[in-house]
């Protein structure tokens, strides 16, 4: 077991000294959705590689940035570059953003990821409002690294994702005339895309999108008392439901055309929140 507030405490109390405010609303930028962060007005940016121990992101799409941000009176801390398992982190690694959000007092936690469409419904440039996850595959090792023993003698996962920031996220989108569907996403570990038959298997168990992302970082921040919530932009049809290749190319590409949709609907969620 990871003893979180002793690793990450020098992170926590470099960060504490230099920030202009406390945030209220963290914001967590998926694949190819990081131009977010130039939309609302930033008011000290942190490069994450100047974080002792912070981990780099090594993901194309992903750049190491913490923004302290303001949009509409609201207070944010904006999450550019995401730590992902499957580069080789630790899940502790990973929810260190997660972290920092609790210990400078952030109240809601909007996580958003790129997927892959496993409903047949659904189309890449669709919005998803996750109303579940599956994280199956990580359990245990949420449990043993961090040490998350009494999570369901608490029954932690009956609000979550919050139902009242879900609420929200489904207000802004009617608000904004953006047509989001809802769904579970289904965590894998990667690193590689997924076969055929293991997408099956999903679509046949429940899942409705597939990503490699989030479900531990919302995890983590339901454990830690932030209300969660959480949107997948599906930028591809998962494995074997499209003639093509999938690939990290594809996935950039849609989210770049969906990009002004995400903006308006985080923009209101932050509003409603
Ligand atoms: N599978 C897993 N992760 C993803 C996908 C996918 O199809 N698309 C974007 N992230």
């Amino acid at each position: 077991m990871v003893n979180m507030n002793e690793k990450y405490r020098a992170i926590v109390e470099k960060i504490k000294t230099e920030i202009p405010f406390e945030p209220e609303i963290c914001i967590v930028l998926g694949s190819g959705l990081g131009d977010f962060a130039e939309k609302v007005e930033t008011v000290k940016s942190f490069p994450t590689s100047s974080l002792p121990g912070y981990p780099k992101s090594t993901v194309e799409g992903h750049q190491g940035y913490l923004h302290f941000a303001k949009y509409n009176g609201k207070k944010l801390l904006i999450v550019q570059g995401r730590i992902h398992f499957y580069e080789g982190y630790k899940l502790s690694e990973c929810v260190i953003p997660i972290h920092l959000a609790a210990k400078l007092n952030c109240k809601t936690i909007i996580l958003t990821n790129a997927a892959g469409g496993i409903n047949s419904n659904f189309k890449p440039g669709d919005l998803m409002l996750i109303a579940s996850f599956n994280g199956m595959a990580v359990k245990k090792e949420l449990t043993d690294v961090l040490g998350l023993t009494t999570i369901d003698k608490r029954n932690d996962f009956i609000d979550f994702p919050s139902s009242e920031i879900n609420e929200k996220i489904k207000t802004a989108a009617i608000e904004e005339e953006i047509s989001i569907r809802e769904g579970v996403y289904w965590f894998t570990k990667g690193p590689s895309y997924e076969t055929k038959a293991e997408i099956k298997m999903m679509q046949r168990f429940g899942g409705d999108a597939v990503g490699m992302s989030t479900f531990h970082e919302a995890v983590y921040a339901s454990y830690l008392r932030m209300k969660v919530g959480a949107i997948s932009c599906i930028t591809n049809f998962a494995a074997g439901l499209s003639p093509t290749k999938l690939s990290h190319a594809e996935v950039m590409e849609t989210a770049e055309k969906v990009k002004s949709d995400f903006e308006r609907l985080v923009k209101k969620i932050i509003d409603l929140v």
